[in-house]
């Protein structure tokens, strides 16, 4: 019901976590309503790819949401604007840090967004990270031909007139949900160890607290009526202790999140369906 007909839309970002591979999962497992609502949006991979009449599309990182609004209200401008970045000139190390500091340097959101979109292609392993003052400090990613993903941009931007995009944390999003709703949450992942605790999305990283207050917020919000799907790593322990009642799907899935390349192993995947 909730599946897009029509052939799977790339993200034009890349997007540790994001969820293209494992779409079809996601697809056949939400429910069907009139609103999708994600408090976790990242790059978009699910957005783009079901069939609701809206969506409103959160996330913490204000420069993803900045974004994603200048790309819906400009369009082709914001395209083109892009592109220049992405000619050879820019693809060596002292060009990239020189943009990186620009990016950090300046207040100019649009500015901001262009120089994001350049950072995201050209730096390593289209990481997004932070560190504890805010600047973005992912290192050059030495590739040959970084793909200007204009086609994709243009695609997103079609389809974000269904969408409304906020910045805000989590908690705030489920406070703004309603009935006809659907939410669905792709938090950062519980670590899979504690050598491979991934949660610099954002300065700040993802606790344990707030893995436990989103499941908490998911059972209270199926309770009146709004259903809630969250995709995480699946732990035995927290799945059976947190989210306890809802419906559970497992299966594994291959991950990219190291940042040791030959580290990319299979891990278990887990859908918890609160409601319904
Ligand atoms: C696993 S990614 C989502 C990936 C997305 N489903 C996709 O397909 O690209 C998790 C997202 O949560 C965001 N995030 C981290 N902490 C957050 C918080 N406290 N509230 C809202 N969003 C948060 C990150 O910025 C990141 O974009």
């Amino acid at each position: 019901m909730a599946k897009s007909q029509h052939q799977p839309i790339r993200p034009f970002l890349k997007w540790a976590g994001n969820k293209f591979r494992i779409l079809h999962h996601i697809q056949r497992t939400l429910p069907g309503g009139k609103r999708l609502v994600e408090p976790f949006v990242g790059s978009g991979a699910v957005f783009l790819n079901t069939d609701y009449e809206d969506y409103l599309l959160c996330d913490s990182n204000r420069d993803l949401v900045d974004l994603f609004k200048l790309l819906k209200r400009r369009g082709q401008a914001f395209v083109d604007s892009c592109r220049p970045y992405f000619e050879p000139r820019y693809n060596n190390a002292d060009a990239y840090y020189r943009l990186r500091d620009r990016f950090n340097q300046t207040d100019d959101r649009e500015e901001r967004a262009v120089l994001f979109v350049y950072l995201n292609r050209h730096g390593y392993n289209g990481l997004c990270r932070y560190n504890l003052s805010g600047g973005f400090n992912v290192p050059f990613g030495r590739y040959q031909r970084p793909y200007f993903p204009e086609r994709e941009m243009l695609a997103f931007r079609d389809k974000a007139k269904q969408a409304r995009f906020k910045h805000q944390a989590f908690e705030q999003t489920f406070v703004h949900s309603d009935s006809g709703d659907v939410i669905y949450c792709d938090p950062p992942y519980l670590p899979l160890s504690s050598s491979a605790n991934f949660t610099s999305y954002s300065a700040g990283g993802f606790s344990m607290a707030q893995q436990q207050e989103l499941a908490r917020l998911a059972r209270v919000t199926s309770e009146r009526g709004i259903p809630v799907l969250i995709s995480n790593h699946h732990d035995k322990a927290f799945t059976t202790e947190y989210y306890d009642g809802a419906r559970i799907e497992t299966f594994d899935v291959q991950r990219f999140i190291s940042r040791n390349g030959a580290n990319r192993a299979k891990a278990g995947e887990v859908l918890a369906l609160f409601g319904t």
